[in-house]
């Protein structure tokens, strides 16, 4: 199945170098070792806290920063080592990035259809006519009238700008997007109106996407399969269903219970206790021992790496590394039922 395999992340380390408390420079490192896999026509969730390093993740995946250590194939190519630049040039035309906030990935001088045609330009391999043409396609592709091209981005909107972002990012027929918070910025039913049309341009073009978003339910909705980060780290990655019905690491657990229910009275949601780790003095061991409820002596001291664990699923915890030390509590954790809402986590949000 390896032709089907378009991502392909191995040990991903990002370090940047910033301002330390007395003015020197110093290293944040803010990925450690990821590693996985994204197919063909599969959408890949990424969901964690606020600098957990999800838009880091997936700004690494389109070229836009180059990792400190590690590797990514993309199509079969590294875009990390000395083949980064050449191996970047070649699969370029086939990445693309949605930001997500529409109203700033416009210009607002620029025409809609001068901003679609951006790429197109860029490459400079279309004549004026079939770039036209083209601009028009793509509008109809996203569900905007054609003559939208000659119209300005103030008189459409947030919706409708984020259809003419993801008009622009079809432009040049790309095989990978990588969406962060696509519709974190639109109200809920513009969001199910963005997230249908991701979906339905995955099914006629194949896309595949990382999909990077707070919100769970919106995750749901539209992944194959979820990687949960935890400061830095993946710590589960799962089928969807497996990951939402039977949540293993505690993290992703604390997660899903601090879920908004649609009645609020009925369950509380809780927020999950303890600070989130600094990225400059991380904790020793596993990372989310200072808030995990489960934490015992070897967490303290022993990093858990990603281990398969069934089911498809990988999760790095202690309590999962051989069914003998899998105590019963563990494995049914007190949950609460999660999942039907779309009103996004604002336990979980930044600002
Ligand atoms: N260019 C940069 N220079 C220095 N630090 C950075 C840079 N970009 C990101 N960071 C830091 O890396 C960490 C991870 O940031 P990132 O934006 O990837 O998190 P995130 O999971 O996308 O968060 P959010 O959910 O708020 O978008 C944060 O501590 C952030 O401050
Ligand atoms: S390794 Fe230990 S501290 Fe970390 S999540 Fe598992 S039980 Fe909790
Ligand atoms: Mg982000």
């Amino acid at each position: 199945m390896a032709d089907d395999v378009l991502v392909e992340v191995r040990d991903l380390d990002m370090a940047f170098k910033i301002k330390g408390q007395r003015g020197q420079p110093t290293m944040l490192h803010v990925l450690h070792k990821l590693s996985f896999d994204i197919g063909r026509g599969e959408t890949l969730g990424l969901v964690g806290e606020s600098g957990s390093g999800k838009s880091t993740a997936g700004r690494i995946l389109v070229g836009l920063f180059e990792p400190t250590g590690g590797s990514v194939k993309l199509f079969g190519r590294p875009i990390t080592g000395p083949e980064r630049r050449a191996n970047l040039a070649a699969v370029r035309s086939r990445l693309q990035f949605v930001f997500q906030d529409p109203h700033a990935a416009l210009n607002p001088r620029l025409r809609v259809g001068d901003s679609i045609a951006e790429p197109i330009d860029i490459a400079g391999t279309m004549s004026r006519r079939d770039r036209n043409d083209r601009v028009k396609e793509l509008l109809e592709m996203v569900g905007l009238p054609r003559d939208s091209a000659e119209r300005f981005p103030h008189e459409f909107s947030g919706g409708q700008r984020q259809r003419i972002v993801i008009a622009r990012a079809l432009a040049l027929a790309p095989a990978f997007i990588v969406c962060d918070e696509p519709v974190s910025a639109l109200d809920v039913s513009m969001q199910a109106q963005i997230i249908n049309l991701l979906m339905d341009l995955q099914a006629r073009f194949g896309l595949s996407y990382l999909f990077i978003a707070h919100d769970l339910a919106v995750v749901r909705a539209v992944t194959h399969r979820v990687a949960v980060m935890y400061a830095g780290s993946i710590v589960e990655v799962a089928p969807k269903d497996v990951l939402y019905e039977k949540p293993q690491h505690p993290y992703t657990q604390a997660l899903l219970d601090a879920v908004p229910r649609p009645d609020p009275a009925r369950v509380r949601p809780q927020v999950i206790g303890g600070e989130v780790p600094s990225l400059l003095v991380p904790p020793p061991g596993c990372r989310f021992h200072t808030r995990c409820p489960h934490a015992m002596p070897r967490c303290r001291v022993d990093i858990p790496v990603l281990r398969e664990t069934g089911d498809g699923r990988q999760t790095a915890c202690h309590l999962y590394e051989g069914p003998s030390v899998i105590p019963s509590a563990a494995r049914d954790l007190p949950r609460s039922a999660h999942g039907a809402s779309s009103a996004g986590d604002p336990s979980l949000r930044s600002g």
